[in-house]
């Protein structure tokens, strides 16, 4: 469900992408109702270990990764998926303190619900559910600390993970990652999952999942543009393709279309022709090394506390913490 704005800006967004050279969408419309529960179901596949690695690492480290925040510390999640990984970080924190602030900031309502649910299950745990973008949402959160504060020292930990910065192309991680920092203080803490390269064939199975779970997720796009758009979509006539783009460090996703035909969208009088095997690129996932994740956190003005990397799914936790400014 869209509110206007977000309708308005969906609907800019596919008249942009499907008139451009490539087409493209932004993978955030993935997740409407149905996509949010493919993602999660992905989650489960065998094949996408980034979830499972992840989950490893906050059961295993949690406590140290929790240290440096105390009293009057809040948790802020952005994209906060069903909240599990969260639930792990908040346990131990709020057995220390008398009262945790939590705020969830997604843009799916599903997510939100799903992660309000988990958390209720904690002691001790206010919730804040921000229906929004990432910036508009964190800026909502932090503003609240002073009142949420309560005579401690109100530090803030964002949590992005999930290797959510991967879907982000790196000027505008390292964009994102800068305007992170400038709404956060000196002693606020990132918390930041990014998945590691692999080999090819490992890569290409986690976004080319053999039950074709993953492919349905892509599809959904189709299936929400024809929902809410009143586009003509025949999903059958396209086809998912992931694959590994080396050089760029990424795996790309496409809607490829496997004859040449025309679709009508409705709702923006809109008529798109599409060549036998042209498609739409609908999502990026950049992989990084270890030192690579450093190198990003310390350019936007954060100093890396510590990293954790799970071996066999090889994906990195980075705790960074933002650095006093020079000249304040
Ligand atoms: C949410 N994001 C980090 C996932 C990823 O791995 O890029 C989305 C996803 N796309 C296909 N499978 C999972």
């Amino acid at each position: 469900m869209h509110t206007t704005d977000s309708l308005d800006r969906f609907m800019a967004d596919v008249r942009a992408g499907l008139n451009a050279s490539p087409k493209h969408l932004s993978p955030e419309y993935f997740y409407d109702a149905l996509g949010s529960h493919l993602f999660e179901a992905i989650c489960q596949l065998p094949w996408y270990p980034l979830t499972r690695a992840e989950r490893a690492l906050l059961e295993r480290h949690a406590e140290a990764i929790v240290a440096p925040f105390g009293a009057g510390a809040s948790i802020v999640e952005l994209g906060c998926g069903s909240g599990e990984k969260l639930a792990l970080l908040a346990a131990p924190l709020c057995k220390r303190v008398p009262r945790l602030d939590v705020h969830l900031v997604d843009v799916s309502e599903t997510a939100l619900d799903l992660s309000r649910r988990t958390l209720g299950r904690l002691p001790r745990v206010e919730t804040s559910a921000h229906r929004a973008r990432y910036e508009e949402g964190l800026s909502r959160a932090t503003a609240r600390r002073a009142i949420d504060a309560r005579g401690g020292d109100g530090a803030v930990l964002v949590l992005f993970l999930g290797s959510n910065i991967g879907n982000l192309a790196p000027a505008a991680a390292a964009a994102f990652l800068a305007a992170l920092r400038a709404s956060l203080r000196a002693g606020d803490g990132l918390l930041l999952g990014a998945d590691l390269v692999k080999p090819a064939a490992d890569l290409v199975l986690a976004y080319d999942d053999p039950l074709g779970v993953t492919s349905a997720f892509n599809k959904n796009l189709l299936a929400r543009m024809n929902r809410e758009l009143g586009a003509t979509f025949d999903l059958r006539s396209f086809d998912h393709r992931a694959a590994w783009n080396a050089q760029d460090s990424r795996v790309e996703m496409h809607l490829v279309s496997r004859r040449r035909q025309s679709i009508r969208v409705d709702a923006l009088d809109l008529e798109v022709a599409f060549k036998e095997g042209e498609s739409i690129w609908t999502e990026s996932s950049y992989k990084y090394e270890p030192d690579d994740v450093v190198r990003m956190g310390e350019r936007a003005g954060f100093r890396c506390f510590k990293q954790w990397i799970e071996p066999i799914g090889r994906f990195s936790t980075t705790l960074l913490l933002a650095e006093e400014r020079a000249g304040r």
